[in-house]
């Protein structure tokens, strides 16, 4: 993977923290330059410190991925910096601020979801797409959620946009295939990221044993299991590979649940 990253321009949305932050130590570890973006600059310098510590490099573009104007300006200024893109990332995401049932669930609560998981990742293609098409093995991976597919109560907003994105996943790839730009999804299920969020808001993990028995790998997931299929997804190992989802669960969805 060395080989191929290195020096590649690499945009990772919602970089910051969380899942992003550890496909930000996965690419920088291979040699990409690794441009964060995400709302919470605190939390991007913090991701850059945190870096540094462990000698990776990065750079932060603050930008909310849901407005158009803030998309526009970072493509601009990467456009400047770098002249291309070969990989986005789309991984900012939200889940509602609070699960509500059906009735009471505020309009622009539903619609602030959309606006962050869906309507983010397709603005940040739209304005990326002139800088990809300039890069030799162009790529665009979306992070998804096993909740595209299933789901828990009253999580409107959050199963529609990940589904919307799945969707988006093969409408972009179908798309942008003549311009030679392969899009993937990878949905995870459940990742834990406590300790891979900014000081202040680190969680040690804390699973319990129905926690882990759930996955038939014996526990949860983590940042690095996302970040490993991400370098492979985006890398001209893959160059096969388009328009399709990669579920990275820990076997958590096919797992069948009798109750007695
Ligand atoms: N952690 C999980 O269990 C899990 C499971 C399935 C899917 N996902 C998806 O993975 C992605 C990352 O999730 P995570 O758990 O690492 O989340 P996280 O909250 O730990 O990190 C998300 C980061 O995105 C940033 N962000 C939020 N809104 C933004 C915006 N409008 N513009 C730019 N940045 C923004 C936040 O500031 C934060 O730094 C999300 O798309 C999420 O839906 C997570």
């Amino acid at each position: 993977m060395q080989q191929y990253y290195t020096d590649k321009v690499v945009l990772i949305t919602g970089g910051a923290q969380g899942i992003g932050r550890g496909m930000a130590q996965a690419f920088s570890g291979v040699g990409a330059r690794v441009i964060i973006t995400d709302l919470d600059p605190e939390a991007g310098g913090d991701a850059l410190a945190w870096l540094e510590a462990q000698y990776l490099k990065a750079e932060f573009y603050p930008c909310d991925v849901s407005q158009e104007d803030q998309v526009q300006h970072l493509m601009e200024q990467i456009g400047q910096q770098y002249g291309h893109l070969d990989v986005l990332i789309n991984n900012a995401g939200i889940a509602s601020p609070a699960r509500k049932p059906l009735a009471q669930l505020p309009m622009k609560e539903f619609d602030q979801v959309l606006a962050v998981n869906l309507r983010g990742p397709f603005l940040c293609a739209k304005y990326a797409l002139p800088l990809l098409e300039k890069a030799l093995h162009p790529a665009i991976l979306n992070i998804s959620s096993t909740r595209a597919f299933m789901s828990e109560p009253d999580t409107f907003g959050y199963s529609a946009s990940k589904g919307g994105l799945e969707a988006l996943t093969h409408s972009l790839a179908v798309s942008l295939g003549p311009q030679r730009i392969r899009v993937n999804a990878i949905s995870p299920g459940w990742i834990e990221t406590g300790l891979w969020q900014k000081e202040g808001a680190k969680k040690e993990p804390n699973h319990s044993p129905q926690d882990k028995a759930q996955h038939p790998v014996g526990r949860v997931g983590t940042p690095e299991d996302i970040a490993q299929a991400a370098l492979f997804l985006c890398s001209d190992k893959a160059c096969f590979i388009t328009g399709q989802r990669l579920v990275i669960d820990g076997g958590m969805t096919v797992k069948m649940i009798y109750q007695e």
